[in-house]
């Protein structure tokens, strides 16, 4: 916890961010990456039984061998809920028999659970072993083994007498006021904007959960098709995952051995007999039924199932009670999941792009430009592409358009999904970046800039080509989609949406040119300065954004807007 006191972490933010300014861009990614793997250090909250260095041996890790890792590390993995009885050193000794732990954690989320890798997947194989059948007298048990289990207490067992370890809150983000006195205590808006990313971003565990709970759906799909995966896609792999997210999961079939068998040589062939479908959405909304089914009937911990079947992308919804997940599963999905990649790419590349990101989307939920709710509002990933575009048309640009990431793909980055080229680089250290210093305050206020003033009405955001083209159709907002070129990924949006949008990115960008809100030490009101003020309620950007129009001009309303900053602060004051 932070107190009022500058805390060690703080500290190294800061000392990092004032080298920013007086070094050179090369210096600039050190020192940014520095206070990245300083803060995750200081955010993880695992009580390791052995502490491992989890960091890459050379160089930055693709999207896949990240992947790769998470999920085998999943397989190694149990998921226990433990009797508020047990301490943690005697959950530890009892699962120990079966093997060596290799890392734990322990949650709260309705009751403690307890999160175990194991050094190798014959523990998790002799636990499973041991674990009885429960008995709860009058109620009946569907007799599904899984790596979700229960620890309780028995018979004449001593119970511990030390007190029980605080637990991780695994899901909670700070509330938002208890944020904005954090990001008050900062020193510059820079600070303010990666403290941000630091108290939201996934963390460790968090990731880790989410991997257990696909590889736990997994084992249920596996039934049925013994060499498929599910793999989480979207924020949770991104690297723009917010805490409490949801879990998108991708049931993958074609891995399944055979599937591309050149045609034989010899004179006979032998093949599966199929049932056949007349369509691949039909057979993926056949599969998707019947795992939903076994995911409602026998999924423990899996509740509120709802096939949602005749979407553009089939998906099952449910809650996964143990993790507090609210999850989606789809499946021959692998456009969406080389967007994942291509995110998770752009957001490895420089430090700023995540940091943007963050802060972007943190604005535009605060302003409910962004909703849970499916509807007309722009989504996070619409969100995330227009940072993306607006960080390729920086000058000198600060990430490169997918274009060039096509050209630097090597044979075996090559992808082909239904038709669409999906080709990019996956080795992060071939691709060089240009010269750009920018700090993420000048960032910040360029992107308000740059949206209040773009020509939504003829435009398009293409970060394919890095440029706007001319709109292919009449759409309030289009952003193209990056491997399926003809369609529109905020094909969602009305107009209305739109305007607010743009009417809240110059009541931005006007804020950011106000001097006295950017540091601490210029601000009327040190306890609302910088960053937090962007996210206050707008005085402009209301419903009816369209009938003021009409009224006022823009610089009425910017007026009214600052007047009505000032007698908030000195009321305060
Ligand atoms: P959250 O709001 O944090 O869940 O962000 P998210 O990126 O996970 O978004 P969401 O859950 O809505 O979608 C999951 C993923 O599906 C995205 O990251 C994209 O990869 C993909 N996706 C979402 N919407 C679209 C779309 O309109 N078109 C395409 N092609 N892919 C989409
Ligand atoms: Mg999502």
């Amino acid at each position: 916890m932070r107190t009022s006191s500058v805390p060690p972490a703080t500290m190294a933010s800061s000392a990092a961010v004032h080298r920013l300014h007086t070094r050179g861009r090369r210096n600039f990614f050190k020192c940014l990456q520095s206070v990245d793997a300083f803060l995750r250090r200081t955010v993880g909250t695992a009580t390791a039984v052995t502490a491992r260095n989890e960091e890459p041996e050379g160089g930055r890790p693709s999207f896949y061998a990240v992947q790769a890792q998470r999920q085998e590390q999943a397989e190694r993995s149990v998921l226990i809920g433990c009797a508020p009885t047990i301490d943690e050193k005697q959950i530890v000794k009892f699962l120990s028999s079966h093997g060596n732990i290799k890392k734990y954690f322990t949650y709260e989320n309705c009751g403690t659970y307890a999160v175990v890798e194991f050094e190798s997947r014959e523990s998790v194989a002799s636990l499973l072993e041991v674990a009885g059948i429960p008995n709860n007298g009058h109620e009946s048990m569907v007799p599904y083994k899984s790596r979700l289990m229960s620890l309780k207490r028995v018979g004449s067992a001593v119970a511990s007498s030390q007190p029980s370890k605080q637990h991780n809150a695994l899901q909670a983000a700070i509330p938002n006021n208890e944020l904005m006195q954090r990001l008050c205590l900062e020193e510059s808006m820079d600070q303010q904007i990666i403290r941000l990313t630091e108290a939201y971003q996934l963390t460790e565990e968090n990731s880790h959960l989410r991997f257990l709970v696909c590889s736990l759906l997994k084992d249920i799909a596996a039934a049925y098709f013994p060499e498929c995966s599910i793999q989480p896609f979207g924020s949770s792999v991104n690297g723009f995952g917010k805490l409490g997210c949801d879990l998108d999961m991708f049931l993958d079939l074609d891995n399944i051995s055979g599937r591309n068998l050149k045609t034989p040589q010899s004179a006979l062939s032998l093949e599966y007999q199929m049932k056949r479908a007349n369509s691949e959405r039909t057979v993926t909304q056949n599969i998707l039924s019947v795992i939903g089914e076994c995911v409602n009937q026998f999924g423990p911990g899996c509740v509120g199932v709802h096939k949602i079947l005749n979407a553009r992308c089939p998906l099952v919804r449910f809650s996964h009670q143990p993790s507090g997940f609210q999850c989606d599963l789809t499946a021959n999905n692998r456009v969406a999941m080389k967007s994942s990649e291509l995110l998770y790419l752009y957001g490895q590349l420089d430090p700023r792009v995540r940091h943007l990101v963050f802060s972007i989307r943190f604005w535009a939920r605060a302003h409910c430009v962004t909703s849970n709710t499916p509807g007309s509002w722009i989504t996070n990933f619409s969100l995330t592409v227009m940072v993306l575009f607006f960080l390729q048309r920086r000058s000198p640009s600060i990430i490169p358009t997918l274009n060039h990431l096509r050209e630097l793909a090597g044979p075996a980055d090559r992808s082909v999904i239904e038709g669409n080229d999906c080709t990019f680089v996956s080795d992060l250290e071939k691709i060089q970046l240009q010269n750009n210093t920018e700090t993420l305050q000048q960032l910040l206020c360029e992107f308000f800039d740059f949206y209040a003033t773009f020509a939504f009405s003829k435009k398009s955001i293409n970060i394919r080509k890095g440029k706007e083209q001319n709109k292919p159709e009449a759409a309030a907002l289009h952003i193209q989609n990056p491997f399926e070129s003809a369609l529109n990924i905020s094909k969602n949006v009305n107009d209305s949406q739109v305007e607010r949008f743009v009417a809240l990115c110059q009541e931005s960008s006007w804020l950011l040119q106000q001097r006295d809100i950017l540091s601490p030490k210029r601000a009327r009101d040190p306890a609302l300065w910088g960053l937090a003020t962007l996210f206050q309620p707008s005085r402009i950007a209301t419903v009816n954004t369209r009938q003021k129009r009409k009224k006022e001009p823009a610089s009425e309303r910017i007026k009214s807007l600052l007047e009505s900053l000032k007698v908030k602060t000195q009321s305060k004051n």
